[in-house]
């Protein structure tokens, strides 16, 4: 990524913090899961995928992944459409598992609280929630998240993940859109 693209472009989180906070999530995650088995995380796609794959490798405790794609708005809206669609549900049975959500950022808490009845309905044994950005200040949905990286003010961010009309996705920071 070129330098002037950096610096055109305010930075919320650069990457070390990033990195420093999502070790500390993954503490706490082992702390809480320690000895339990059946840890099944679910990444929401496509957000979550940056974040998953380095909090996964905090978490020591014996788990297995799997993804699940959600849509509450489409390319160039920057506002939840209030309608949750599955794109792609997850592919196996979670009865008796226990749950943790993996998402990149909570906004009007309208997907996640979709998402967390949907699950709640096929039985796990538990479900918790871990989002690595939270907007308090947008929230619609009583929702609560059982881990959280970072609250964040309401402006719209990318990057580590979030898209801008689905591009850079790929970058190691979160940025604020103009
Ligand atoms: P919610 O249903 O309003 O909580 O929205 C959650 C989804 O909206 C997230 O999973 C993101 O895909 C998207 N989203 C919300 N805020 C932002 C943002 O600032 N940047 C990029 N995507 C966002």
């Amino acid at each position: 990524m070129p330098d002037n693209y950096r610096l055109s472009k305010g930075i919320l989180i650069d990457e070390d913090t990033l990195q420093d906070r999502i070790e500390v999530l993954g503490g706490q995650i082992n702390h809480d899961y320690a000895g339990m088995t059946g840890l099944l995380l679910v990444c929401v796609l496509k957000g979550g995928v940056l974040f998953l794959t380095d909090l996964m490798r905090r978490i020591h405790v014996p788990h297995a992944i799997d993804f699940m794609a959600v849509s509450s708005y489409g390319v160039g809206q920057r506002e939840t459409s209030g309608v949750v669609r599955i794109d792609m549900d997850l592919r196996q049975s979670i009865e008796g598992k226990h749950l943790l959500i993996v998402e990149d950022i909570v906004d009007t808490g309208t997907t996640l609280n979709y998402l967390k009845g949907l699950l709640q309905s096929r039985q796990p044994a538990s479900i918790k929630i871990c989002a690595l950005l939270n907007k308090p200040s947008r929230r619609v949905a009583d929702i609560h998240i059982d881990y959280i990286g970072f609250d964040i003010p309401d402006v719209f961010v990318y990057g580590y993940g979030l898209d801008l009309d689905e591009l850079y996705r790929n970058l190691p920071y979160v940025a604020i859109a103009k």
